[in-house]
């Protein structure tokens, strides 16, 4: 077998995997590092060494099945890089901690070695960055790994799947920083009461309790303080949207929304709107609505250095007029390109960022082409084409309707509910028929869903300029 071919081989081998090479290479070295904390269980006979190996192996294999785009988030999305190396670090700083504490024995054997380990630390930073469902599973998985290692016993076992689970079930609901000092209170009561229960049923001394409580207690809450303080740490490096992140993005106050509204004040009102329409719709389907207003609020910073070219800002004079259809097309299309690389050099996450490049996908500026083809009988298709990929999460693609629909209905002449529903539906028909949501895991009954809300929120916004069909006198009194 050549170099090339044996090299071709492994690349295809990690392909299927659903990682990138440099994924995989993490993952790697995390299964190394984890697959240490074998040197921390008691010498075992080789027999007990192979089979712990061979089930920490089966452990890993999950691990990475779980972490892998395969069973990943709903929507079809791809883990990003960012998020296989925050889950193979933590994965490593776990096995890590395992590693230096299996064979710490204190108060005569009764305190469960995993009143020092990190799970809960861990499973919050898991379920805060990513989601509270993958959270659930590595405080299950890991301390799985870490008891077929044979570094832990089953008690604590039971502890660091306790104290997990109440990580990720405590951060739910949080949508303040602060929250996590509150769920830190809710883990060190839970680790109490698993203590309790694991010292009641080992028959410990009543000398050893207060003290093994009172680590128990110290685990949770200063689990709820680190993460506090780690998390923006990694929110920056990793330019991962947390909850709490965008939160904070939810600030029209932000320097590059404040230039938007004062110099594309047209793209600012149109941008508030496509927010408002993809966080109802993305509410109704279960989708990241906290998201989608946020990638709507940015989606076209791209414009605001020539705000002129761009329809909602012309008042009277559209500056198209003087140029060549080509041009035009050029310029249009690389409000996608500048959008990227403004949110770049603010240092907007990365889930954000694709809003900026997906929302128009790889559709094509049909106006423009069309006035070329006119004018130089033959034109490359792909020069009036977006620069974009379609959406490839639900919210994105949401986006991206909610773009089109506020856009065009603006210019619909007396809109009514009927009129509104047909415009609507052809315009999803378009994006679905040129495979723009192809990607985005969009059911036929999530557009569905999508088109009455925006019809109603369209409704509620442009309710004075709405005609409402005329009623027959009987029907208008409530008859026939
Ligand atoms: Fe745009
Ligand atoms: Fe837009």
């Amino acid at each position: 077998m050549t170099k090339k071919s044996m090299f071709e081989k492994i690349r295809g081998a990690v392909k299927s995997t659903g990682f990138t090479v440099k994924q995989s290479a993490v993952v790697t070295l995390s299964f190394i590092i984890s697959a240490s904390s074998f040197l921390s269980a008691e010498n075992p006979s080789v027999r007990t060494f192979i089979g712990r190996l061979l089930l920490f192996l089966l452990f890993f294999v999950l691990v990475i099945l779980f972490t892998g785009r395969r069973l990943s988030l709903p929507g079809n999305r791809h883990r990003t890089e960012a998020e296989v190396i925050l889950l193979s670090t933590l994965s490593s700083v776990f096995f890590i901690a395992v590693f230096f504490t299996g064979n710490i024995s204190m108060f005569d054997g009764y305190m469960p070695v995993s009143i020092v380990l990190p799970t809960a630390l861990v499973v919050m930073l898991v379920s805060i960055s990513m989601d509270s469902r993958l959270g659930m599973v590595v405080a299950l998985l890991f301390p799985t790994g870490a008891l077929l290692s044979g570094a832990v016993n089953i008690e604590a076992y039971i502890m660091a799947v306790a104290s997990g689970a109440s990580g990720a079930l405590s951060l739910r609901k949080a949508r303040r920083r602060m929250d996590m000092v509150r769920a830190g209170a809710i883990i060190a009561g839970i680790n109490v009461i698993t203590v309790i229960s694991i010292m009641l049923r080992q028959g410990c001394p009543a000398k050893f309790y207060p003290f093994i409580m009172f680590w128990a207690a110290i685990n949770g809450l200063v689990s709820g303080m680190l993460v506090l303080g780690i998390l923006p740490v990694i929110e920056n490096a990793l330019h991962l949207a947390t909850t709490f992140k965008l939160i904070e993005l939810l600030d029209t106050g932000a320097p590059v929304l404040r230039k938007m509204e004062n110099s594309a004040p047209g793209t600012y009102s149109h941008s508030m709107m496509v927010a408002s329409l993809a966080e109802t719709a993305c509410n109704e389907i279960g989708a990241r609505a906290l998201l989608a207003r946020v990638g709507a609020y940015y989606h076209d910073i791209g414009k605001i250095d020539h705000p002129e070219y761009f329809v909602e800002n012309q008042k009277l004079y559209n500056k198209h007029n003087e140029l060549n259809p080509r041009l035009s097309a050029t310029i249009i299309r690389s409000h996608v390109k500048l959008g990227i690389e403004k949110a770049r050099a603010i240092g907007l996450p990365t889930d954000v960022i694709s809003f900026i490049a997906e929302h128009h996908g790889n559709s094509l500026i049909k106006w423009f082409y069309n006035a070329a083809l006119e004018k130089e009988g033959q034109v490359d298709r792909e020069d009036f084409c977006y620069p974009g990929d379609p959406p490839r999460s639900r919210e994105s693609a949401v986006v991206m309707l909610a773009d089109v629909t506020e856009a065009a209905t603006r210019t619909l002449e007396k809109p009514t509910v009927a009129r509104l529903e047909k415009f609507i539906d052809e315009l999803f028909k378009d994006k679905y028929e040129t495979g723009q949501l192809a990607e985005s895991a969009l059911t036929f009954r999530d557009l569905e869903t999508i088109k009455s809300s925006f019809v109603r929120v369209l409704v509620g916004f442009y309710h004075s300029r709405i005609e409402y069909p005329k009623l027959s006198k009987p029907e208008a009194a409530g008859g026939v």
